[in-house]
Parts: C-alpha cells; sequence; structure tokens
C-alpha cells in the first residue's frame, strides 16, 4: 500500500492548506471549523449515519463486530477523494463497501495512517464515486481509552463485571471508527451484545424487545444528529426507577434506591429549562450511576446522563452536578462546540444555566454560594495558566484536547454570560438564550459564529451591553474588568467564622455550624491556611468528625488539609478515599498535594500502587502524568 499512502499524504497536504487558510480574526465570525483533533476530512467525504453491530467480550476486554457509515461526498470535492476516519489503537479487520443501501459489500483495500499518542491514525478507504456505505469489520484494543472493563469486585454488587465508555473528548475514535470531530454530526442505530444477564444501555432510544434482552441482544436508535463524543453505551447488572414522567434513574440495584432519592428533584429541573430556553428535544430524560472509578462528574450523554456515584451526598447537596448535565441538552448536545477550542461554548453557557436551575430549584442563596466557589476556584486555576490559556478561546493545536478541560471555559465562560444578562437586563439575555437555541439547534458552531449572531441580536444595540468588552473575555487573559462580583452573605459569614478560628478569637466548641450546608462547609474548609498544627486540626475534627465524613466533596477539602499537615489520623481515610473513588477531579489534587513533601510522595506512591488497577485510563493518565512530571 506504499503508493496509495503516499497519494493520500499528498491529498492531505491539499487540503490541508486550503483549509488553513480560512481562519480568520479573532472576534470575527469567521474562526475556522477546521479541527486539529480529528484526522477525518468531512468536507470530502462525510459519515452522516452509523449502524453499530458489536459484541461486548469481557473476556478479552475487547467489542468486535461492525460498523456500517453511509457516507455523502461533499460538493465540490473532487470524486477520487477517500474517506477518511479517526481511529485510536482499533484493528481493522476488513472493508467493504456498497452503492446503494442493500446487497453485498465489494472488498476494498484500506490504509491505516501511523499512530499518533493523542489523534491515533487516519483510516483512509478509497470509496468509489456513486458509494454510499462503507463496512468496517474490526475490534477494540484492551487499552482502548474510551473503555473501561471492570471486574466484578469494582462494582457494587462485586459478582458481574462492569463496562462504560466516555467518548468526550477524542475518545470515540477508540471504539468506533468514525469521523471524530464535534463539528460532525450523525445519526446512528446498534445492536450491542452482552453476556445474559447483563443489561446493555445506550444513551439512545432503546428498541430491545424484552426476548431479546433476555439472551442479551439489545438495539438502540439515535435519531437526533449528534456529534461523536455524545456516542455511549454501558453495560453491566443494572436496574432501573422511575422518577418522573420523563426521568429515571438507573444504576446497580443495591445503588438505584439511594439514586432515585438524591435525584428526585430532576423533573422539575426539565421543566424549569425549558419554560426558559425552548422544549427538551430529546425525549427521556434519565440518569445512569456508574461505579465509583467514573473519571468524571458526570457526563452529558444524550437521553441518558452518566454520573459518579460520588454525588450521592444522601441529602441533594451536590445536584448542581445533575443540573449541569441535563443544562447540556440544550448547550452542547442541541448546539454544540464545532471544535475544541470553542469547548467554552458548552461548558461556559453550560454553568450559567445550571445556576439558573439552582436558583430556580433551591433559591437565591443556594445558587450565590455556587457563583462565589465557582469564581474562587477560577481564581485559583488561572494562576497557574500561561496568559495564553486563560483564554475561552483557547489555541489547543498540538495539545491533547483535554488539556483544555479546566475551570476555565466553565467558569470564566459562565461569568461572561453572566455580565452581559446583568448588563442588558435578565428577561432579555434570557429571550437572547431562547432564540440562540432555537436558531442553532442540531448545529456545531465556533466562537465565530456565536459572536456573529450576538451582534445581530437586538440586545446588541444596548449601550451597556456596547460597554462589554468582548475581545477581553474571549482572547484575553484572566478576568477583564466590568464583571458583577457575585457575593454570598452566607459565605461571608463563614468566611469571618474561619477568620476568627484561626485568628484564634472563635474557639473551636463556638463555631456555629449546626446549620451549614455542604457549600458552607467547603468554604470554611477552603479557608483555612497552608499550615495548622496538629492539635487545632484534632480539635476540629473530635467537634465535626471531619475525618469521616462521607460526603465527597467535603471530605475532599478535609484530606487536602490534613495531606498538608501530615495528620495522621486521616491517613486511612485519605488511602480508602483514593481506591474507592476515581473521579480525576477528586483525586488529582491529593496526589499532586502529597508530592510536595517527600514522605507525602512515598505515600503517594504507595496509595496509587494499590489504586492504579482500579482508575479509568483517564485517571491513570493524569496521574501517571503527574508522578513523573513531579520527579
Ligand atoms: N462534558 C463534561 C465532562 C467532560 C468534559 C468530559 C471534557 C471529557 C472532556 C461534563 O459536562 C462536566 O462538565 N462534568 C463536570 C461536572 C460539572 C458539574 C462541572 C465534572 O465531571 O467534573
Ligand atoms: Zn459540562
Amino acid at each position: 500500500m506504499g503508493w496509495s499512502t503516499t497519494m493520500v499524504l499528498a491529498i492531505l497536504a491539499i487540503l490541508w492548506i486550503g483549509l488553513a487558510s480560512a481562519s480568520g480574526a479573532p472576534d470575527g465570525e469567521e474562526t475556522s471549523r477546521r479541527d486539529v483533533h480529528s484526522l477525518g476530512h468531512p468536507e470530502a467525504v462525510k459519515v452522516v449515519h452509523v449502524d453499530l453491530d458489536l459484541t461486548v467480550h469481557f473476556d478479552r476486554k475487547a467489542l468486535e463486530g461492525t460498523a456500517v457509515l453511509r457516507i455523502e461526498r461533499q460538493s465540490g470535492a473532487g470524486e477520487q477523494l477517500p474517506l477518511m476516519l479517526d481511529t485510536r489503537g482499533l484493528s481493522i479487520v476488513r472493508a467493504g463497501m456498497r452503492d446503494g443501501n442493500e446487497g453485498a459489500f465489494a472488498e476494498t483495500p484500506f490504509d491505516l495512517g501511523p499512530a499518533d499518542p493523542v489523534l491515533g491514525s487516519w483510516l483512509t478507504i478509497p470509496i468509489g464515486p456513486a458509494t454510499r456505505e462503507v463496512r468496517l469489520e474490526y475490534r477494540t484494543s484492551p487499552s482502548a481509552g474510551a473503555l473501561q472493563w471492570l471486574e466484578p469486585s469494582l462494582t457494587a454488587g462485586k459478582v458481574h463485571p462492569f463496562l462504560f465508555t466516555q467518548s468526550e473528548a477524542i475518545h470515540a475514535r477508540s471504539w468506533i471508527p468514525l469521523q471524530d470531530s464535534p463539528g460532525v454530526r450523525i445519526t446512528y442505530s446498534a445492536v450491542i451484545r452482552v453476556p445474559k444477564g447483563l443489561v446493555a444501555l445506550m444513551a439512545a432510544d432503546d428498541h430491545s424487545s424484552a426476548e431479546e434482552a433476555r439472551e442479551g441482544i439489545y438495539r438502540f436508535r439515535m435519531d437526533q444528529p449528534i456529534p461523536s463524543y455524545l456516542i455511549a453505551m454501558a453495560a453491566g447488572d443494572l436496574a432501573f426507577r422511575k422518577i418522573g414522567p420523563r426521568t429515571g434513574v438507573w444504576a446497580e440495584p443495591s445503588v438505584v434506591e439511594k439514586a432515585a432519592y438524591e435525584f428526585a428533584d430532576v423533573e422539575g429541573m426539565v421543566d424549569s429549562i425549558q419554560n426558559r430556553y425552548g422544549p427538551y428535544r430529546w425525549g427521556r430524560y434519565d440518569i445512569l450511576v456508574l461505579p465509583p472509578s467514573f473519571p468524571f462528574g458526570g457526563m452529558e450523554n444524550p437521553k441518558l446522563t452518566f454520573a459518579t456515584p460520588t454525588v450521592l451526598a444522601g441529602d441533594r447537596s451536590l445536584v448542581s452536578l445533575i443540573a449541569h448535565e441535563l443544562a447540556h441538552s440544550w448547550s452542547g448536545n442541541l448546539v454544540t462546540n464545532a471544535t475544541w477550542r470553542d469547548f467554552w461554548l458548552n461548558e461556559g453557557f453550560t454553568t450559567y444555566l445550571e445556576r439558573r436551575v439552582v436558583e430556580d430549584l433551591y433559591g437565591v442563596e443556594r445558587a450565590d454560594m455556587e457563583w462565589v466557589l465557582g469564581l474562587a476556584d477560577l481564581r485559583e486555576e488561572l494562576k497557574d495558566k500561561s496568559p495564553g490559556d486563560q483564554a475561552l478561546h483557547v489555541n489547543l493545536d498540538g495539545r491533547d484536547p483535554d488539556e483544555g478541560m479546566n475551570r476555565i471555559p466553565y467558569e470564566k465562560g459562565a461569568l461572561f454570560l453572566r455580565t452581559i444578562e446583568k448588563a442588558v437586563g435578565r428577561d432579555r439575555f434570557d429571550d437572547f438564550l431562547r432564540s440562540y437555541f432555537g436558531h442553532f439547534s442540531f448545529r456545531s458552531i465556533t466562537t465565530g459564529e456565536f459572536v456573529g449572531y450576538l451582534k445581530a441580536h437586538p440586545i446588541a444595540h444596548d449601550p451597556a451591553f456596547q460597554r462589554i468588552d468582548r475581545n477581553a473575555w474571549l482572547e484575553g487573559p484572566g478576568l477583564p474588568s466590568g464583571y458583577v462580583e457575585p457575593s454570598s452573605k452566607r459565605l461571608e459569614a463563614v468566611d469571618r467564622t474561619a477568620q476568627g478560628w484561626v485568628a484564634g478569637t472563635i474557639p473551636t466548641d463556638q463555631i456555629d455550624a449546626k446549620n451549614w450546608t455542604t457549600h458552607e462547609w467547603i468554604r470554611f474548609l477552603q479557608a483555612m491556611p497552608e499550615k495548622l498544627e496538629t492539635d487545632r486540626l484534632t480539635a476540629l475534627d473530635r467537634r465535626f468528625d471531619l475525618t469521616d465524613r462521607g460526603n465527597s466533596e467535603i471530605a475532599h477539602q478535609w484530606l487536602l488539609i490534613a495531606i498538608r499537615n501530615q495528620y495522621a489520623p486521616a491517613n486511612d481515610r485519605l488511602k480508602k478515599y483514593l481506591t474507592t473513588i476515581g473521579r480525576r477531579k477528586l483525586v488529582l489534587p491529593l496526589y499532586r498535594a502529597m508530592l510536595a513533601t517527600p514522605a507525602g510522595r512515598q505515600q503517594a506512591e504507595a496509595i496509587y500502587a494499590g489504586a492504579r488497577p482500579g482508575y479509568h485510563p483517564i485517571t491513570v493518565d493524569s496521574v501517571d502524568r503527574l508522578l513523573k512530571s513531579a520527579k
């Protein structure tokens, strides 16, 4: 295949040059749609539908089967241009093509490019002028980045194995050969075959028959066009509980009741958003609670949010995470970032909507606390980022897009929108958002397209709006001046208590924490100085049982303090925390804190040796890198 590889490279180069010149001015409407994180070339031949038939092999940690891709040659693209896809670690067994959508597939050669550790390998399939469908027979690698294969011991039930996918940002290509770019939308259908007795779920409509399901055969369809990073699947011992008419929760049987209690408000959350921003377009909204190794808090897979069990605090105090994932049904899933440098369009909008939902359901006090805590996180994050990486419209060329996943797109993005809201008034901003979601429904857009729409909207005539330095928010570092600082009376009171306790004017037994919510505890613990004497920690711990807190966020803050001060009584709890939870945001800062001292490093390495086999590849990758970089 030497000659055809050369040919393909030449074609690539031509396309590359043609498109690279399209990238435009920062604040113009022309920011590039070119996705530097995909080796696919949808501007030549585009995939529009994927039909999967996959068998789940727990013994070999592999998915095996076929993907039939329906394709469309784009107008103006030369007839000799091949179909180009993304893959990472996939073994392609055979490729075939056909002109219509029935009949036999004619076997066709294919070319798998060199493996880039981040992007993977392009898969080039020369196709005929009338080719409509391409069929790929393939299997995944045991180290596929999107897949976590859990031994029964890592589940709640301890009897059955478990599998789940995580495709965002660019991991879909490690389990499906496709054009793995958020700028390409597809519909899909799937047959998933699992061992008898297990349940398979996809973030799609379930069309399985009861008879087939008993045999482990499940059928799914996603009829709304979605980006590839939203394709998701899970298999395990799963049970369902209804919450409301269109909402429910899936989890392992021993977890499902607790989850149904925790998420009881979700039906109301759907109403809250659709009343303001237009109808929920996805039919059902269910939540799948995964085993604790799930590397994220939540993932907005359409119709079926994937969530960490660490939100099950027992008091519904962490459900803003569900508000967040649900809000993605508008910002992200309906209107999608076209490339990963536009990620703030997904996460900034969603964080803004999340806070509005929290305000609707739980009141302005709680929403304000979340704004204040979010801004504090943002300020921390900004401290150790280069000026370029502090921009919302961040340049991620040559990097793993997962590196863009920090608090900046979330909190700076949300604060930018809040700034517009404060300038033009809430009602007019809500009108804007409603029309924005309507206008761009089921489309993937760039930051430039957002700006273009914003500038054409009536709110753009408002002098208060015109005073906002849009370019500083989108392209500049830090926090531009002119935003309204979020504030919370309750957190201010906590700050005073913390200061008083640290200064010694408030004794431990006079800390009035009776009515503190999770948010207030987090604030209190975050307000502690770097160093505290052991007897002071002991006093706090005795009075408030901090080492034994079950709330994952409060425990996290306390363990950070314990590590910084080598507070030995928390060591067992720390070890247990890090070996039972795999959520990256909760474990990474703890390892980082341990690395600050030689003794801590030893402790980190000892704990990690035991914990690593239970972590998801995404968390493993992050912790590996951290341990290596700090050496
Ligand atoms: N879409 C993200 C998760 C994500 C982003 C996965 C980028 C991979 C790459 C999801 O909506 C999210 O933001 N989750 C947060 C929770 C949220 C409440 C801030 C998380 O997992 O921490
Ligand atoms: Zn999100």
